[in-house]
């Protein structure tokens, strides 16, 4: 049995391209839904719908799909940008600018076409995974469906370490459930107008090795109270 917690130290986002032509297999895709249908949710209401799309024309189609980039995201990313490996390194939180075009991480520069819209919405993969909630819905008197959408995020967690412990990259991709391209993917995948995507996610293997740029994490102590707020964390 694999170490759970090396499985989930060496978890990452894939952001590369992945295979078309090698896809995933029915087995392993089992497994990663099963490890999905396990998750924790609140109410144990189990919130979630998972759309599997492999099929390559309607990857290709919605992959096609052209997002714009909102000032307020380019203004919020810019807040969590590092601009050297140091810089991450010592507030151990957020991104590293590079792996965003220039106007991005130059405040006051315009995004140019191809940097405010995307020709694609998300490299090629062999296999997305669409998932939806239901916002009518909620957990049991949550405000904003708090405890439904942490429920989300634990069957996200549980796919993605499924996959990692079967040597398959994952990738979420947030921008699929944006405004207007929700509603493209919403008629392309039939889904009721009622129905939310909560996020998507590239399933598939890598065609270039992963970045090998800088990780980073807060260390327990710097996240940690002891008994009360404030005070010295756990070492
Ligand atoms: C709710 C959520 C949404 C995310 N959305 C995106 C996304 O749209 N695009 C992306 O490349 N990564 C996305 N990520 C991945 C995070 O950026 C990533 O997990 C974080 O930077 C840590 O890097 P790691 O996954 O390689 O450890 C998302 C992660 C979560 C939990």
């Amino acid at each position: 049995m694999q170490d759970i917690l090396k499985i989930i130290q060496s978890r990452r986002s894939a952001r590369t391209p992945y295979d078309p032509a090698r896809p995933i297999g029915k087995e392993d895709l089992r497994q990663i839904l099963e490890a999905g249908r396990w998750a924790p949710t609140a109410h144990n209401m189990q919130n979630f719908e998972i759309i599997v799309v492999d099929d390559q024309k309607v990857l290709e189609e919605i992959g096609a799909i052209k997002s714009t980039i909102s000032e307020t995201f380019i203004r919020e990313n810019y807040q969590q940008l590092s601009f050297s490996e140091e810089e991450l390194q010592r507030k151990k939180v957020g991104l590293l600018g590079t792996m965003f075009p220039l106007s991005w991480r130059t405040p006051g520069m315009k995004p140019l076409p191809e940097d405010g819209v995307r020709s694609r919405s998300f490299p090629v993969c062999p296999t997305l995974l669409v998932v939806l909630y239901d916002p009518r819905r909620r957990a049991p008197a949550s405000d904003g469906d708090f405890l439904g959408i942490i429920s989300l995020g634990c069957m996200m967690e549980n796919l993605w370490l499924e996959a990692t412990a079967l040597g398959i990259d994952f990738h979420i991709v947030s921008s699929l459930a944006n405004a207007t391209v929700e509603q493209e993917v919403k008629r392309m995948l039939v889904i009721p107008q009622e129905l939310k995507i909560a996020f998507t996610v590239r399933l598939g293997y890598a065609t270039q090795a992963l970045s090998q740029s800088v990780r980073v994490r807060r260390d327990i102590k710097d996240f940690t109270h002891h008994n009360r707020y404030g005070d010295l964390g756990i070492e």
